[in-house]
């Protein structure tokens, strides 16, 4: 996957802001907060280096985590058209970047952040991109605790939910729930993150909504069963050479590992089964671990079955498998 190009022009420019060893430091210092964050939660963007350093580091991966999950609503939803988007926790407008290059459709986003200084830097990536990624873009600088929500008929909150407590991102998702269509929650792929993704699962069922994705099913998870396992899945995306230099990567690519849940008013055809790990091939034969409403199984595909053998050599984790 790779960011629209006004997009990079945007990181580009907010980037060139900055002293370019000020930025690798923040840049250093947000990662290491990141892992540390699995235990503890709550924001800590707090200075125009680390915000910069946020745009040009981390905003690339929730954009293609989002875009990733919309265009699995795509694929289970393909009559859903959604004209309206409400980003929740929306930080610089990560997902509303995401959401307009998955849903040409949408005319209109309302966008939730509690910091004005992320608004800001929003704005201006904006006018730095040179291209509006959508018609009408309304920023409301607000708590996503005491804010009423309108309805509209997509609402994302993209890593933002494990930032409140266990309460609140309950009465969060009630909340959303009862001013969307569809609702998607996108998480960091770690077990912290997929116990947020749980959570949302566990209000969107009690709510009488309906999952669309991941699961292939409505019934118990039959991950959290599983000792040293959670529901995460991966999207590979381009890196620029900015990000390489600031990350000191070598490779070309990162993946952003997620976990997400998304939930719809109206019932959906679920996926048959999902693939939970990368398929291991073998010789003559494919081995897929689903996620099945009968639980978590093992399918070895075989040559001999030449149909099905050339849907698993394409098949990859995340893939629904019908
Ligand atoms: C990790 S950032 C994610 C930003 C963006 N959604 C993305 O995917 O890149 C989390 C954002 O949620 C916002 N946030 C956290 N708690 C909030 C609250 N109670 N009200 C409004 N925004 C909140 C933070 O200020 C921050 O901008």
């Amino acid at each position: 996957m790779q960011l629209p190009a006004a997009l990079n022009r945007a990181i580009d420019a907010e980037a060139s802001q900055h002293d370019y060893k000020l930025l690798i430091r923040a840049v250093e210092e947000m990662s290491s907060r990141y892992r540390a964050r699995e235990k503890e939660a709550g924001a800590f963007i707090g200075t125009p280096l680390h915000r910069a350093a946020y745009v040009v580091t981390r905003l690339p991966a929730t954009y293609a985590a989002v875009a990733s999950v919309l265009g699995e609503i795509r694929q289970r939803m393909p009559t859903f058209e959604p004209a309206s988007l409400l980003d929740l926790g929306a930080g610089p407008g990560t997902a509303t970047w995401a959401a307009t290059a998955v849903f040409p459709s949408l005319q209109r986003a309302t966008l939730i952040e509690q910091d004005a200084e992320f608004i800001a830097t929003g704005r201006q990536m904006v006018k730095s991109a040179g291209a509006d990624p959508i018609a009408r873009m309304e920023w409301v600088r607000g708590d996503l605790r005491k804010t009423q929500l309108e309805p509209h008929d997509l609402v994302v909150i993209s890593y933002a939910l494990g930032e409140l407590s266990e309460r609140d991102a309950t009465a969060l998702v009630n909340k959303a729930l009862a001013s969307a269509r569809v609702l998607a929650v996108i998480e960091p792929g770690t077990p912290r993150g997929c116990g947020v993704a749980h959570l949302a699962r566990a209000v969107m069922l009690a709510a009488k909504a309906h999952i669309v994705a991941p699961c292939s099913h409505e019934g118990p998870c039959p991950m959290l069963a599983r000792k040293d396992d959670w529901c995460h899945f991966a999207q590979r995306l381009e890196r620029t050479s900015l990000h390489r230099h600031l990350k000191s990567g070598e490779l070309g690519y990162e993946d952003e590992k997620f976990s997400y849940m998304v939930a719809a008013r109206e019932d959906v055809s679920r996926a048959h089964a999902r693939i939970i790990r990368h398929p291991l091939i073998g010789k003559g034969h494919i081995k897929l671990d689903l996620c099945t409403p009968a639980g978590i199984v093992s399918e070895t595909v075989t040559r001999s079955d030449k149909e099905k053998f050339k849907q698993a050599r394409g098949a990859k984790w995340g893939d629904t498998w019908e």
